[in-house]
């Protein structure tokens, strides 16, 4: 049975998430002290415990074990990648959702046509990871069939970092794509209102020797986060991120979030900024224009609950073994002479995927996720309220000993 979440814990939770934090707690979350020493105290979240609490309180939420353990793993491979702002502070968005009867906790995606290698599928307004996982699953067995499979999806929600279905595909030896449309955040080149998402895409393919290349990215300037994260700093934004309400270009991080006018990648016109809205724009073709989910301005505003959010997704793979011999190890040349060229600075050159592998890397290392104190205590009280275990910690000190 749905859990019935009172309103006034939900904005406390919303509230921790985004309250402003002191210095030691923000470098104490990077993993170190603020003299740059590591912090033995810092507790470790291990991730298959991001993926039991997410996925109990998911089901408590309504959804199926299977369903909440398919949020739950797609959330901790978003924070594990490090990208934090689409793991697990995003569930409450997603309970808020489901308490709220805007998203269904336990629709079944729906073949609408499928004619060889494409089909068309209605998300029955079921959660995002569950309308992608079966899309990709499905674009898969397509690829492995015909060497292409394509999926365009109507009926779905958010559906968190387009990295990881790119990553199912690569998992077996395809080559992922995936892209969704989202709600209207970015004001197109010359334009002074939001008409466009932030419609993220990925392309992923694996070299040899676990090496990959995982592109993964909005294609606005930035995401909205960035600018909350900048007026908590009390800091301006760079020129490009933003438009003001008056249609220009800002650097104050409070009008910028008040107007919600997102520049494309690339920013102003003199920038190129037309490419990333171009971009913009391919994505929602692939999306919304060829599934009849809903598209550009016509999607819910960010965060509003009035209306379900009918966005549109795609998903293909791609057998590279279709194609001419070799593809993989001239990736692995490629990603190679990439990292290898001479660097203008202090920092070698990365590929996609790269900085992501690194935060794993450190994840691994410390034998779990490190959160922000913010968040750990959002998702205890959110424990509390759900009636689930919180998640217990690991103390990094004891699990580098126990290592040595
Ligand atoms: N579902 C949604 O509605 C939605 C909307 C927006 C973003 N997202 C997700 O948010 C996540 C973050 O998106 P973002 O645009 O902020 O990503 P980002 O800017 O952090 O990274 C974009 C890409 O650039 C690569 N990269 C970073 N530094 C690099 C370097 N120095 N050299 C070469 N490559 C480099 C990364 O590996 C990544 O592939 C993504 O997983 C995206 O899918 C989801």
């Amino acid at each position: 049975m749905l859990t019935v979440i009172r309103k006034a814990t939900l904005s406390r939770f919303l509230e921790l998430l985004t309250s402003s934090s002191p210095l030691r707690a923000r470098t104490v979350a990077a993993g170190m002290t603020s003299t740059g020493n590591q912090d033995y105290d810092q507790k470790v979240i291990p991730k298959d415990e991001v993926i039991r609490f997410i996925e109990e309180c998911m089901c408590k939420a309504g959804t199926t074990k299977e369903d909440g353990r398919a949020v739950g793993h797609h959330l901790m491979t978003a924070d594990y990648r490090g990208h934090f702002s689409h793991g697990m502070n995003r569930m409450q968005m997603y309970v808020t959702d489901i308490e709220k009867r805007i998203t269904d906790p336990a629709a079944r995606p729906q073949i609408v046509t499928d004619f060889q290698a494409i089909a068309l599928v209605d998300g029955k307004n079921a959660l995002g990871q569950v309308v992608g996982k079966y899309c990709m699953e499905l674009a898969i067995e397509k690829a492995k069939k015909f060497g292409i499979g394509m999926v365009a999806a109507r009926g779905s929600n958010h559906y968190g970092i387009c990295g990881y279905y790119t990553m199912m595909a690569m998992e077996q030896g395809l080559i992922g794509f995936t892209c969704t449309n989202t709600s209207p955040l970015m004001a197109p080149t010359r334009s002074m209102k939001a008409a466009l998402g932030t419609n993220p895409l990925s392309l992923g393919m694996a070299a040899c020797d676990g090496d990959e290349f995982v592109l993964d990215m909005a294609t606005t300037a930035v995401a909205l986060g960035k600018i909350e994260l900048a007026i908590r700093k009390n800091e301006s934004i760079p020129e490009g991120w933003a438009l003001g309400s008056d249609g220009k270009v800002t650097t104050d991080s409070e009008e910028a979030y008040k107007a919600s006018l997102l520049m494309p990648l690339g920013g102003a016109e003199h920038n190129s900024g037309y490419k990333g809205y171009g971009l913009g724009l391919m994505v929602e073709i692939l999306c919304g224009i060829l599934s009849g989910s809903l598209f550009g301005p016509n999607i819910r505003t960010w965060k509003s609950d009035d209306k379900i959010a009918d966005l549109g997704q795609c998903f293909m793979a791609i057998n590279p073994e279709a194609f001419a011999c070799g593809s993989k190890e001239r990736l692995t040349t490629l990603l190679k002479q990439l990292r290898e060229l001479p660097t203008c600075g202090e920092k070698q050159v990365l590929v996609a995927g790269d900085p992501e592998r690194q935060h794993m890397k450190k994840v691994d290392k410390e034998g779990g996720i490190t959160y922000h104190p913010n968040q750990l205590k959002a998702s205890e009280e959110f424990a509390k309220h759900m009636g689930v275990r919180p998640m217990k910690p690991v103390n990094l000190f004891d699990f580098l000993s126990a290592k040595n």
